[in-house]
């Protein structure tokens, strides 16, 4: 286990996961099968770092959640967002499945609680995500998580927006290429 896994139960361990991990190629084979490569192998020239988590049962990976970390308001072509003089930074999720057996376990909330804590470590103020109208289950997730929703200005999609309070205030060293 990588020293930034966490043991949710007993059977179930979130764990940050990259190409090297020896758990990758039963990874990605859940990606495939969720048809979300593009997600987590885009790149952008405004991601400072990216993370991929592995929700990992019996040594078996059944979830996968990417975010990358942003300036926030970069990826919209927007200047910075500044507190106290400080840029602000995000977590920006972009990939997140669970394998359909899987699923209405917790796995997901699970992948999304590390992602929270993941972005507290990173000193984000706040983690961002995008999903389209119909997608019951995972607006069910993020508004129990206590999301706020943003309706997109574009087209029928919502963005979902959770403040991460931070124990020293903003900081714009963190959120730097890893
Ligand atoms: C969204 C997704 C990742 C959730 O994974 P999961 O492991 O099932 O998540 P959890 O079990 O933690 O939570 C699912 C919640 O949705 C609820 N739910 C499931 N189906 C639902 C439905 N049709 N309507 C309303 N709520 C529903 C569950 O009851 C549960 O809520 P609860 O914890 O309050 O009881 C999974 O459904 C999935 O992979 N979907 C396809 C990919 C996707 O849509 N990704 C997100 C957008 S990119």
């Amino acid at each position: 286990m990588s020293p930034n896994s966490t043991n949710i139960g007993k059977d179930l361990s979130i764990i940050e996961s990259s190409e090297e991990s020896k758990n990758w190629r039963h990874l990605w084979p859940v990606v495939e099968l969720l048809k979300q490569q593009q997600n987590m192998q885009v790149q952008a020239g405004h991601f400072r770092s990216s993370h991929v988590l592995a929700a990992v049962v019996n040594d078996r990976p059944v979830g996968f959640l990417r975010f990358v970390v942003q300036r926030i308001g970069e990826d919209a072509g927007r200047p910075p967002v500044l507190f106290l003089g400080r840029t602000l930074f995000e977590a920006k999720i972009i990939a997140f499945g669970v394998l359909p057996q899987e699923r209405n376990q917790g796995i997901g909330r699970a992948l999304q609680q590390e992602a929270m804590r993941r972005a507290h470590e990173l000193n984000c103020c706040q983690v961002r995500s995008h999903s389209d109208y119909g997608n019951d289950a995972n607006y069910q997730l993020k508004i129990s998580l206590g999301f706020g929703i943003q309706p997109s200005l574009e087209n029928d999609s919502v963005y979902f927006v959770k403040a991460i309070p931070t124990a020293d205030g903003p900081d714009s060293t963190r959120g730097e290429p890893a």
